[in-house]
């Protein structure tokens, strides 16, 4: 063993003098033979122990070693209120109310990585605080359809703008020493039978998509675990799931650290073993005992334990663990955090539309406020991804506090949202069916609002979704505008043509009917602490609105593209959602034994991915279908002017340059966005892709040259015949814009 040891490190040793500074995967070795010798004094049992949960939220270390527990924290969005040890409920702590983050859409629209690489730091800094090795995040995987339940915490349709967030949040968190837990690998685009769906896609989809916001930050961030999803991938479940834990992740990618199950997502002791597992989250039925016995057959070897633990013991020397008297002395949630969280939030905001309504003029004296997502505080609910915030200041608050003396803000809720939590029993479950968005409106409701905006000088219509809509465990049936706000809006709008719309959600909705009823519209997110603060300073014109969208708002549902192919809901009608199934009234009075039966007797859902690589705008526009607003739109108080577009191809990237000019007299941000097409092509490719981003902030009147690089790396496709990467030579066609329908400026270049 110990010459084993020996040679492994002499082996990192060597390859850090022939190739340079170690990888940040490689740097996660250097303490192997540290670690190595900690693995020789262990006995088999003790090894074991930290292959399953110890509790819902640790796995643990080997005391009589000083091997310290490994303490998990939900992401991505604040460090989860601490619960019980057996499971979700709180435990009724004081101090571990956190920073809420934006969630991770809102974070997303910013397209800055200068604020990713905050957020993580924030994250990274409060776990901390709680006593937290790992945070169960970010949360990257792309948005495929516009009803996922998990949109909001996801960032975006797109790799790129995915990959390079994910990065940044990646390295942010660890810099504090916290490690990352990068979920949920992989496909794992839908809600509806998460735990059993099978996602069927072809290589490149896969590589070129789903993968490349992983890939980044496992091996240009170092992140130090990764959890595997619930779903199966092309036939096998991803814990257990060879081509992607052990061929891509560890074999390709380098992967040094340990891979966590999600929770209730282990299948079986073979095949978790064999194929990529660590830890079993939670419970020890299929990595505990089990493993013991197998190895005593020989169906197991106790090699193969010892790789496991020593991938996982890296990752426990790489983060120090906090000492039980430091832990948990001071509030979770700091100030410097929630600075962070504010920031995000200002440059998040997305101005969709204007017809001279925005910013709020100096003369509106009295302003409506309606609908209940003004008021409604958006930290938890969703499931498992909330926060107990220290505090959340709501729209409305923030609208008052700003408007100051001499403006009279009213308001009225419009609507009334529907609302369910997820609690210990059932019966707190119900009613799930009121999920459905189709509730009509309230008459009286409708009626209050009309009449308050009768005489206000400016409506602002806070419309959306709410956690109970949007939310894990379950996709949107639709993504219709719900508790009847279509009729709500109309019936503002005929009141009083002064009207600025506020969307509150994660994900997209579809604006038919209220496109034409509202001549502002901003999407708001849910936006974390300071989410009510950054909209008044937004609306009021404190600052000029910059966020951009990170997916596309279709027309309507059926345009997108999983839809139009037929691939969702499942056409073989296995597309029901568990979750509801589960709660049936029959179903809840089955024995554990007939709902087995029954779960099992139901048809094996399958995801089909026929749309392949066209997913969101890629998608629109390739097909032309017009969407309602586009990947990458947002529009300022101010405008821009570009000029100057050169692109130059050596041989590491393509780098673009161009000179951007705020227009107007207040300063702002603009995001530069930098697609590529390939017009003469033999290879197919969607008609654009977005290859490069930056944000610029600029002075009234200022005039910045901006400069971009793509990496010839990411111009490459994966070649299914050869199984590799390659790059197609021959003329690209740079485009250079304010939106992906919004394209400036144009050039030629030759790779
Ligand atoms: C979610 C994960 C989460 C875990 C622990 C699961 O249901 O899918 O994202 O980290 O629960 O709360």
């Amino acid at each position: 063993m110990k010459k084993i040891a020996l040679f492994l490190a002499s082996a990192v040793l060597a390859a850090a003098a022939c190739s340079g500074p170690l990888s940040p995967q490689d740097k996660l070795t250097v303490n192997d033979k540290k670690i190595n010798d900690l693995i020789a004094q262990m006995t088999l049992e003790e090894k074991v122990n930290m292959l399953h949960s110890k509790t819902n939220m640790s796995s643990a270390g080997v005391e009589r070693l000083g091997i310290a527990d490994m303490n998990y924290a939900d992401g991505p969005f604040g460090i989860r209120e601490e619960g019980q040890p057996n499971g979700f409920m709180s435990a009724g702590w004081t101090l571990d109310s956190a920073t809420y983050f934006p969630t991770g859409s809102a974070l997303a629209a910013t397209w800055s990585e200068e604020l990713a690489y905050k957020y993580g730091t924030g994250m990274g800094k409060e776990a901390r605080l709680r006593g937290k090795d790992v945070i169960l995040g970010p949360a990257v995987n792309i948005q495929r359809l516009p009803v996922g339940g998990r949109t909001y915490e996801y960032l975006s349709e797109d790799p790129i703008l995915s990959a390079a967030l994910a990065l940044k949040y990646t390295k942010g968190c660890q810099d504090e020493g916290t490690a990352v837990c990068i979920k949920h690998f992989a496909v794992n685009n839908q809600e509806t039978n998460r735990g059993s769906v099978d996602a069927q896609l072809d290589e490149r989809t896969l590589r070129e998509i789903y993968l490349k916001p992983f890939e980044r930050a496992i091996i240009e961030g170092g992140a130090m675990s990764v959890m595997p999803a619930y779903n199966k991938v092309n036939g096998d479940y991803c814990s257990e799931n060879e081509h992607l834990l052990n061929e891509i992740l560890r074999g390709e990618w380098g992967f040094k650290g340990f891979t966590v199950s999600d929770w209730g997502g282990t299948h079986s002791t073979m095949g978790a073993m064999l194929h990529g597992l660590n830890v079993q989250m939670t419970g020890d039925n299929y990595l505990g005992q089990p493993v013991i016995d197998s190895i005593a057959t020989g169906a197991l070897t106790e090699d193969l334990v010892d790789e496991k633990v020593r991938q996982i013991l890296r990752v426990r020397f790489a983060i120090q663990p906090v000492p039980a008297d430091v832990a948990n002395t001071v509030m979770t949630s700091q100030p410097e955090s929630q600075q962070i969280a504010k920031e995000v939030a200002e440059k998040s905001i997305v101005l969709l539309k204007n017809q001279g309504i925005l910013p709020i003029a100096k003369d509106v004296k009295k302003i409506a406020v309606i609908g209940q997502n003004a008021v409604l505080k958006t930290q938890s609910g969703g499931m498992g991804a909330g926060v107990k915030a220290l505090y959340e200041v709501t729209p409305l608050e923030g609208i008052c506090k700003r408007a100051g003396e001499g403006v009279e803000v009213t308001y009225a809720p419009g609507y009334k949202t529907i609302s369910f939590r997820w609690g210990p029993a059932p019966a707190t479950l119900a009613p799930l069916e009121a999920r459905s968005n189709d509730e009509p409106a309230d008459p009286k409701l409708v009626a209050e609002a009309v009449a308050l905006t009768k005489d206000a000088d400016l409506v602002i219509f806070f419309g959306g979704t709410n956690k109970s809509i949007e939310t894990e465990g379950s996709d949107r049936k639709n993504i219709k505008l719900p508790c009847g706000q279509e009729e709500l809006i109309q019936a503002l709008y005929a009141a009083n043509k002064n009207l600025a719309t506020v969307l509150i959600s994660g994900g997209p909705t579809d604006l038919q009917v209220l496109e034409p009823n509202s001549p502002a519209i901003v999407q708001g997110w849910w936006n974390g602490t300071e989410g009510g603060t950054a909209l008044a300073e937004v609306l009021f014109g404190d600052i000029a609105p910059s966020g951009k969208l990170p997916f596309t708002f279709p027309v309507k549902l059926e345009d997108s593209p999983a839809y139009a192919m037929g691939n969702f809901p499942d056409p073989n009608g296995a597309g029901g959602d568990l979750f509801s199934l589960m709660f049936r009234p029959d179903v809840l009075k089955m024995s554990n034994e007939e709902r087995q039966a029954f779960l099992a007797s139901l048809p094996k859902p399958v995801s089909k991915y026929t749309e392949r690589f066209y997913v969101g705008y890629r998608w629109y526009d390739t097909k032309e279908v017009k969407p309602m607003y586009a990947f990458g739109h947002g529009l300022s108080y101010v405008t821009f002017d570009y000029s100057d577009v050169k692109a130059q191809a050596s041989k590491e990237n393509v780098q673009v340059s161009l000179t951007v000019k705020n227009e107007g007299s207040m300063p702002a941000d603009e995001v530069v966005q930098v697609y590529v097409a390939r017009p003469e092509s033999k290879v197919e490719w969607p008609a654009k892709e977005l290859k490069a981003f930056q944000r610029v902030s600029l002075k009234a009147g200022e005039l910045k040259k901006v400069t971009l690089n793509v990496p010839m790396k990411e111009l490459r496709y994966w070649n299914e015949e050869s199984n590799a990467w390659e790059l197609e030579h021959g003329k690209l066609q740079v485009l250079v814009g304010s939106a992906s329908d919004d394209i400036r400026l144009n050039t030629d270049v030759t790779i």
